[in-house]
């Protein structure tokens, strides 16, 4: 008999054996600068000291109850949580990851609605369970057969999602600036648009805040960064800070419209991704935790233009390196690896990501100025190798 893992992912030749706030520790000590947090999970950084104790004295208090029974980390959490919320009143359902939260926001629309098409976007990402890989790209991860109609339609283009938006649509679902497909930002007016379009015709408007959530774009959600307010809006990832926690937030008026049992999960809203979702909305209100996201992005703003790279695009810590012509994402991600700083790559070949904890400090930047320099901008020559032969090259860390 054998076991063999499901081949899903082409790993990194990392052997990471700790991490510590923005660092990786390889087996063999060295240190490698990680801009990629975990993809955008690490929200407090790796091995945050209090989330460590809330994880341990929760364990210890009351690890898990039935769904059944109230606990207090739950009222903690919704305290915690309301406080970064967009005006108004809303409603919450837990749930354990990003797709299952997409799920539940596109069944509740189509049971409120009572109608039977989404309409979703080119480049989209929003996760790979039945639903939400009905809206996902069709290039990407989608599946082959779709529990509703779908009609997509290219990002940023107003006048074919106005005409895509009819009384035929439950919900328009999409990313505020999309990840995979390479930190696309919308284009000024397009939320407005859909969200005009939306009000027109009583479809529901979601955000998928899986990724641009929990303060990444220097405010706590998306709608307060772009200034439009969705129906819906779903995140996972950084909720927990590195425990699985997936969230559908409706306003109470579309929340109202479902019948409560309609959602339903085992693990979802237990006490322990509870007391540090409570922990993680606690710390995104911390006076100073959002003002250290934009200094951050400002600093690796300026540090990314360099080397390899033309252009920065996206927000907040959720960045995109648009690589000059010619260069290709993933041997200048290896060559910055080579050089101690890992960022992630994305569905476009000429565009790196950086998504880092939320609290990588700015001066960290400099590492990546570095490595972006010692790349080059052509990439002709060999990318200069490590002191440790074949290896990643170390950093000194500052903590
Ligand atoms: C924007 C977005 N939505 C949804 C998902 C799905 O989240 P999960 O992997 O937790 O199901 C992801 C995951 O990468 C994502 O980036």
């Amino acid at each position: 008999m054998t076991l063999t893992e499901w081949n899903a992912y082409v790993r990194l030749p990392l052997d990471v054996v700790r991490a510590e706030g923005d660092t990786l520790i390889l087996r063999d000590g060295r240190r490698i600068l990680d801009l990629y947090g975990g993809h955008c999970v690490l929200s407090l950084g790796a091995g945050d000291a209090t989330l460590g104790a809330t994880l341990t004295r929760q364990w210890n208090e009351l690890a898990f109850v039935t769904n059944l029974i109230d606990h207090a980390p739950r009222h903690a959490f919704l305290r915690a949580f309301e406080a970064n919320l967009p005006p108004g009143d809303w409603h919450v359902f837990c749930s354990n990851s990003g797709a299952e939260a997409n799920e539940n926001a596109l069944k509740a629309a189509l049971y409120a609605t009572g109608r039977d098409t989404v309409v979703a976007f080119s480049g989209a990402f929003h996760g790979r369970t039945a639903a939400a890989a009905a809206v996902t790209d069709t290039t990407k991860k989608a599946s082959p057969f779709t529990p509703f109609h779908v009609v997509r339609v290219p990002f940023g283009d107003v006048v074919a999602a106005r005409a895509a938006i009819t009384e035929r649509v439950a919900a328009v679902i999409l990313e505020p600036i999309q990840s995979l497909a390479g930190v696309v930002d919308p284009p000024a007016g397009f939320l407005e648009a859909l969200r005009e379009a939306c009000d027109a015709t009583g479809a529901a408007l979601i955000f998928d805040e899986v990724q641009t959530g929990n303060g990444r774009l220097g405010t706590p959600w998306a709608s307060q960064h772009f200034g439009v307010t969705p129906d819906f809006f779903t995140t996972a990832k950084g909720a927990a800070g590195g425990i699985p926690l997936g969230l559908t937030v409706a306003t109470a008026a579309w929340a109202t419209r479902v019948p409560g049992p309609l959602f339903g999960s085992t693990f979802g809203g237990g006490p322990l991704p509870l007391a540090l979702a409570a922990e993680v909305s606690r710390a995104i209100a911390a006076p100073g935790f959002l003002d250290n996201v934009r200094a951050a992005s400002a600093a690796l703003c300026e540090a990314g233009l360099r080397g390899p790279v033309a252009r920065v695009r996206g927000a907040g810590l959720l960045l995109g390196l648009e690589l000059k012509p010619g260069l290709t994402a993933k041997p200048v991600r290896d060559a910055l690896l080579r050089e101690g700083v890992l960022v992630g790559t994305c569905d476009d070949p000429s565009v790196l990501r950086l998504c880092p904890a939320l609290t990588l400090k700015p001066e960290r930047a400099a590492l990546l100025a570095a490595a972006l320099d010692a790349v080059g901008g052509s990439m002709s020559s060999p990318a200069p190798r490590s002191e440790v032969s074949g290896g990643v090259r170390s950093v000194e860390v500052a903590r």
